[in-house]
């Protein structure tokens, strides 16, 4: 596993990162989220022995970053920022290098990199130079050579920045598929990202630790999380009715160019569902829709990274 404590990483008068702690376990993909400049990138590039601390620590399955980096680069994967390759090089030759760095010879290395070409579809364009390749291409050069060795650690760098649709997709399906015993961190600003691949996120701003938990927990922080959404066909009901039910905490009237529309919001932990649907029975309203909130990360981003801001 991985465990940081007091992580610290000064440029200058910059505070980049600032007393990072936490740990992760095999099984976890770990999402890192903060605003541009918050220390992501810093912190990775700590782990992978990239940047020296300056002060605190880390480990990785128990080998010290700065004392055994070798032990710890062997034993993970790393897609940098904007994937720095070599670029002359063509996909095939990158490939073969980065096996050999890995020790990898003969048939071993070959059946590794057609694993991985075959992983993240790189078959079309094996005997391009890497500089004449789409950005897309190019990050999913990268992350074929961040898996090549199938480390105990992947430390993936905004691993879908770039990619289309259909490849962040399969690469999100990649991730999920490697997890399970594996430590996963990943940087993204991808947020419905967080909640379609990651176990837990750690929300980083200014290089301090803001949150750190579910990303179901964090959307529960949203303000609209467990409302209910009333879509109505009817030009005028009285209010009242739905004001009277107990268990609702507040009622928003939402703004819409044909019949009525409400915001309900229940008491924690009081579920209102059942008696607004009675309501709607007995009173013969037109219902268009019910929807139940899951809340909005992007809303619990901005609260939380402006707040600390401010
Ligand atoms: N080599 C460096 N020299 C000086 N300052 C640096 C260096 N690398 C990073 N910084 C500063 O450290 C801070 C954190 O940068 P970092 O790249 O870790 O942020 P990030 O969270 O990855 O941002 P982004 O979302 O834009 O990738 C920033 O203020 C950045 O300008
Ligand atoms: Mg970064």
């Amino acid at each position: 596993m991985i465990e940081v404590t007091n992580l610290t990483r000064r440029f200058g008068q910059t505070i980049a990162v600032d007393g990072l702690s936490f740990k992760v376990q095999p099984g976890e993909v770990l999402g890192f989220l903060g605003p541009n400049g918050a220390g992501k990138s810093t912190t990775m590039k700590m782990l992978t022995g990239y940047l020296r601390p300056s002060s605190g620590s880390a480990r990785v399955y128990g080998y010290d970053i700065q004392n055994q980096p070798l032990e710890v680069q062997r034993s993970l994967g790393y897609l940098p920022e904007g994937a720095p390759l070599y670029v002359d090089m063509t996909v095939a030759e990158f490939l073969a290098f980065t096996s050999a760095v890995r020790g990898y010879k003969g048939g071993e290395s070959l059946k590794r990199i057609k694993t991985v070409v075959d992983l993240v579809h790189l078959g079309p364009v094996l005997n391009k130079t890497i500089e004449t390749l789409s950005k897309g291409f190019k990050r999913r050069v990268g992350l074929a050579q961040a898996i090549l060795h199938d480390p105990k650690v992947l430390i993936l760098d905004e691993p879908t920045d770039g990619l289309d649709p259909n490849q962040k997709y399969e690469v999100r399906q990649l991730i999920s598929s490697m997890a399970r015993d594996k430590v996963i961190i990943l940087s993204t600003h991808i947020l419905e990202e967080v909640d379609a691949v990651c176990t837990r996120a750690i929300v980083i701003s200014n290089g301090r630790l803001l949150a750190d938990e579910t990303p179901q927990s964090l959307l529960a922080r949203s303000k609209t999380y467990g409302a209910i959404v009333l879509e109505l066909d009817d030009k005028e009901i009285d209010v009242k009715v739905l004001n009277g039910i107990s268990g609702i905490a507040k009622l928003e009237v939402l703004a819409t160019t044909s019949g009525q529309s409400f915001r309900i919001y229940p008491n924690k932990g009081q579920n209102v569902l059942l008696d607004i649907n009675k309501s709607i029975c007995h009173n013969n309203w037109k219902l268009r829709s019910l929807t139940v909130e899951r809340g909005y990360l992007d809303e619990v981003f901005r609260t939380l990274t402006t707040r600390t801001a401010a």
